[in-house]
């Protein structure tokens, strides 16, 4: 770095630049004094050309970096809160309106925050099935919800994660010895060879890719033969598997999944991209049982099973009274079991237990609603791993060519108009189809359970969202705003010896801070006129740390700000530039109660 910035550097007393910078230093001033002149001084509020103030289409250029979510763990939404009594009202009508349509049995669904549910009804009966049947569906009515259950496999693995039971990228051969995949690929298994497809390196198979599907393994272990193919056409439905064996689905244990695993050859090879793979999640789930075996001194006292090893450490410790695998015959949650009309012998169809771990799983709106405040504020719901684990759980581990969709572990992740992530887990089983999904940005999560033939949950989630999101943006915006924006002036006595203040606007959904003087000292411009890479024309974006009150100032890269394919990244890669003063990174500010302090200038300001 060839220029040091000094705080007592005054606003009147501009340096001359250094002569082997003098060219570079007046094209930016031109570009400065242009950019400022047509965005900044022109509009009392801001206009920078990526952004719209009050669209929530995604911007093209810049950086949307989000606002400070914590305001809604530590204030979290009321129901009937302004906007959200409109967003619930046409909700309902139009969720009246839908499930009075014959695909439709019954609807349970709830929108879910740190504390509560901002929007929670349901529709329809509880035995579709029955004729004389009118007992409504309530939270408590209880539903398969299928491949939701690998959202729990997972959160398994993470609970034995955090306890050194297992690492995410142990081989799955680590817990299942018998497993021993082959590296063959399909042309050679055909011709009855064993050639290396991979060369001599065998393809290996972790924990992490089971979960997220990116292990390459097929989808359903063992695949069911078909009889003479085209000529047996139409595909057996399984309608027609049933007729083989009496069951409406093929049965697998876990000796005929052990044998297709180590027959047939990866779908594709691992981390190439996601196959979803119902066995893989089965094999993700029996290596929780071995693995928690494993490392116990007394491996026979621990669960045998998944059903038992997820009733001990998620199902008990979380209070859940009405999730389960195998409908507990004789007591009276079998009252409460929802039932489609059609295809109602999956209600209670057993699962065996190597197939337990993909989807399995029962339970009801209200369990899943505990669990979704578990995951929003562990540390208020007394969540089973920590908000660290959960930020490390909510991610993509890739990104599908279309840039809107994502795979996480076990995630199906949609980004909608809003640039907002949706987190979801849908499970579809016949007669019961289902959705979980996680807004993390927000704050909220939205849970639809259905019986019925309609299928597309995730078209109901996405109703959910484009009616609740904009209302729930708004309501983070007011939190905002009323916690950080406006005047502020220098606060203590040692300040009185020149002017101390900042102004902090909310502009275009984003929190900037527009002005900091400190002693008469102009910080922004000061920065800005310093040829390093901390720059950026008025205003600097404040970004929060994820601690509440904490925001660092997101100066950027003076070449590249406003490149408009350059988007997020001079903002993050020039963030805590190690420039200190008084201790402190000279772009740190944050609330201390009432006062907002910039540590490195020392200054405390108050709210004007
Ligand atoms: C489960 O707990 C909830 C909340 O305490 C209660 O309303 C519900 O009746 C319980 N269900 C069963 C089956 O015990
Ligand atoms: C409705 O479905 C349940 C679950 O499969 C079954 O036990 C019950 O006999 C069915 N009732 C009728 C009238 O078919």
């Amino acid at each position: 770095m060839n220029v040091s910035l000094k705080s007592e550097y005054p606003v009147s007393a501009r340096r001359a630049p250094t002569a082997h910078r003098k060219i570079c230093f007046w094209a930016l001033v031109l570009a400065g004094l242009s950019v400022i002149g047509l965005y900044y001084h022109s509009a009392p509020l801001f206009n920078l050309y990526h952004l719209d103030v009050l669209s929530t289409k995604p911007v093209k250029g810049g950086c949307p970096f989000p606002l400070p979510n914590h305001l809604l763990k530590q204030q979290p939404l009321q129901h009937g809160e302004g906007p959200l009594t409109k967003s619930s009202k046409k909700l309902h009508a139009y969720l009246s309106e839908r499930t009075s349509h014959s695909d439709i049995d019954s609807l349970s669904i709830a929108i879910v925050t740190p504390s509560g549910t901002v929007f929670e009804h349901s529709y329809g009966v509880l035995k579709a099935n029955e004729t004389v049947s009118e007992r409504p569906i309530s939270s408590n009515s209880i539903y398969r919800i299928a491949s939701i259950t690998k959202m729990f496999t997972m959160l398994e693995t993470l609970i034995l994660r955090e306890r050194g039971v297992l690492d995410l990228d142990d081989p799955v051969e680590k817990f299942l010895p018998e497993i021993k995949y082959p590296s063959y690929g399909w042309s050679e298994y055909l011709r009855g060879g064993d050639a290396d497809y991979s060369g001599g390196v065998r393809p290996r198979i972790t924990l992490r890719q089971l979960a997220s599907h990116m292990s390459g393994m097929g989808r359903d272990y063992p695949p069911s033969d078909i009889g003479d193919w085209p000529q047996n056409s139409p595909i057996p439905s399984f309608k027609r598997m049933r007729t083989q064996d009496d069951l409406p689905f093929p049965k697998r244990n876990y000796e005929q999944l052990v044998k297709s695993v180590n027959k047939y050859p990866l779908v594709n090879l691992p981390y190439d991209y996601p196959i979803y793979s119902n066995s893989g999640i089965d094999l993700l789930g029996l290596s929780n049982v071995a693995a928690n075996k494993r490392a116990s001194s007394q491996p026979n006292d621990e669960p045998q099973s998944h059903e038992d090893l997820i009733n001990r450490d998620i199902f008990g410790p979380l209070g859940l009274n009405s999730s389960f695998y195998h409908v507990p015959y004789g007591t009276p949650l079998v009252d409460d079991l929802a039932v489609p009309n059609k295809d109602h012998d999956w209600a209670d169809f057993y699962f065996d237990p190597a197939d337990v771990p993909a989807g399995a799983q029962y339970s009801s709106l209200a369990d899943l609603v505990t669990v979704m405040q578990s995951f929003l504020d562990p540390a208020e719901n007394d969540g089973l791993v920590s908000e660290h684990v959960i930020r490390e759980w909510l991610h993509p581990l890739f990104t599908w060519k279309n840039g809107f969709q994502e795979v996480g572990a076990p995630w199906e992740i949609t980004t909608i108009n809003d640039n907002v992530r949706l987190y979801m887990k849908g499970g579809n089983i016949p007669g019961y189809h289902s959705e979980f999904a996680l807004v993390p940005e927000f704050q909220y999560g939205i849970i639809v359970l259905l019986t019925g033939t309609y299928t597309n949950t995730a078209e109901i989630v996405h109703r959910a969202a484009s009616l609740f999101q904009p209302a729930i943006h708004k309501l983070l915006e007011e939190r905002v705003t009323k916690a950080y924006t406006g005047h502020w002036a220098g606060a203590s006595t040692e300040d009185h010896k020149g002017r101390t203040t900042a102004e902090i606007k909310l502009i275009n959904g984003g929190l900037y801070l527009t002005e900091l003087v400190v002693r008469g000292y102009d910080v922004l411009r000061i920065v800005e006129d310093a040829d390093v890479s901390l720059h950026k024309p008025y205003p600097i974006a404040l970004w929060n740390t994820g601690r509440p009150g904490e925001f660092r100032l997101a100066f950027g890269r003076k070449a590249l700000n406003d490149d408009p394919t350059a988007g997020c990244m001079p903002y993050w890669v020039s963030i805590d530039n190690p420039m200190f003063s008084r201790g402190a990174p000279i772009d740190l500010i944050y609330w201390d109660g009432d006062q907002l302090v910039y540590p490195s200038g020392g200054a405390r300001l108050e709210r004007v």
